[in-house]
């Protein structure tokens, strides 16, 4: 089974950005974290992040045939983007939205995603386990396909 994590923009400064929105774990952190609980789901993880909407938009396109499913933590291009939406209509590939602040608790325009409906589902609000629970939900979704 082969995951894709892509994450957007800002996400590469966890750990000093906002903490106390977002907390002190870093991106690298994180990754790590997902890497070896993936061992155990019998999962590889290819890890991307990027700050440009253009570039998320090609890691998207290229998910079929590189990957079965994908965890997406498209950061503020979550709220924005008609441009990632339009690629993940494009793909096709399930993937689960995740972010690590409950979006649904903070102001007005982060209550919207542009990519929910698309998506198997959301965990928003868990800190960095937001990326453990996103990957636990979308193994056992992909091996009962
Ligand atoms: C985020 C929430 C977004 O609203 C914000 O723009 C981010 C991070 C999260 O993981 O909580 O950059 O996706």
């Amino acid at each position: 089974m082969r995951i894709a994590v892509l994450n957007g923009p800002n996400l590469n400064l966890l750990g000093q950005r906002e903490p106390e929105v977002y907390g002190r774990t870093t991106l690298a952190e994180i990754e790590g974290m997902v890497r070896e609980a993936a061992r155990a789901h019998g999962a590889e993880i290819e890890w991307f992040q990027s700050n440009h909407e253009g570039a998320l938009v090609d890691a998207v396109q290229a998910l079929p045939g590189r990957a079965d499913g994908a965890l997406i933590n498209a950061a503020a291009l979550t709220h924005s983007s008609l441009a990632l939406r339009d690629a993940l209509l494009a793909v096709r590939v399930p993937f689960v939205e995740l972010h690590l602040s409950n979006i649904f608790a903070r102001e007005p325009e982060r209550r919207h995603s542009m990519i929910a409906d698309l998506a198997l589902g959301m965990v928003t609000g868990f800190g960095a386990q937001s990326y453990l629970l996103a990957l636990q939900a979308l193994a056992g979704r992909l091996r009962a396909v």
